[in-house]
């Protein structure tokens, strides 16, 4: 499973070392061979080796050059970083990143070979609208995207769910989920309010490879406990697998 900490904009380069060599020590204690990942702020990206891997949470698609206020490739290579968050419902929504602009970056990096993680997430207004102009609109944040990108994770993140404290009921991510993987083989995440006391109820549903968290990872201990979940479930698939 992929379990993925989004730490937004929050975190020092002090506290995110802090933080993944936390992490990094609980998981080697505690045998955990999920894939772990961490996205801190751009000015807290470090060089990193270990189980954890860092991501960025955004960066231009360019190498370098005359993009007042971005960082480009050259910037995530000084720290050996090799994954990046693409699409995220704040990027799209606050900073107002069109699908031609994230497409762009998609085809940057992952000419590069990037692992991306692409995220895809509906307004509430939209939801509510119904089923069919919902998908319509998730299918458009799937226009010019390479879904079969072997280094290609997708994540469902519901807008209106996202550092709100609302999720969707478990049927309903089920329901989502298995017509997006109608769309991509990718392996898909769900975020949006997950949190310890929700995390393994996500995690276990079929349909589910893994979550990105937001607000609840920002507490260690908290993500900790998630990939612990994550390895729980797995270790039990295999149980029952070897006593089929
Ligand atoms: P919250 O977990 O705070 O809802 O944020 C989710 C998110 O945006 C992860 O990318």
């Amino acid at each position: 499973m992929i379990i993925a900490a989004n730490l937004k904009t929050n975190l020092t380069r002090k506290q995110t070392t802090e933080y993944v060599n936390e992490l990094e020590i609980f998981l080697n204690k505690n045998n955990i061979s999920q894939e772990v990942l961490v996205f801190p702020a751009a000015s807290s990206l470090n060089a990193h080796s270990g189980k954890v891997t860092i991501g960025a949470q955004n960066a231009y698609a360019a190498k370098s050059g005359a993009f007042t206020g971005e960082i480009g490739q050259d910037h995530l290579d000084e720290f050996g970083i090799k994954t990046i968050l693409i699409g995220h419902s704040e990027r799209r929504h606050v900073l107002g990143e069109s699908q031609e602009e994230l497409v762009k970056k998609f085809n940057f990096y992952k000419d590069l070979g990037y692992k991306i993680v692409y995220c895809v997430g509906e307004p509430l207004e939209v939801r509510e609208a119904g089923e069919k102009p919902m998908m319509e609109y998730i299918s458009a944040q799937y226009e010019g995207i390479d879904v079969n990108y072997e280094n290609l994770i997708i994540a469902y993140e519901p807008v209106w769910a996202i550092g709100t404290g609302l999720t969707p009921t478990l049927q309903e991510i089920e329901t989502i989920h298995k017509d997006l993987k109608k769309k991509s083989s990718a392996p898909l995440l769900y975020g949006g309010s997950v949190k310890v006391t929700n995390a393994n109820d996500v995690l276990v549903l079929n349909s589910v490879d893994g979550i990105l968290v937001g607000s609840a990872a920002l507490y260690v201990e908290h993500f900790c406990r998630m990939c612990e979940y994550a390895q729980n479930i797995e270790n039990n698939k295999l149980i029952k697998g070897n006593n089929v």
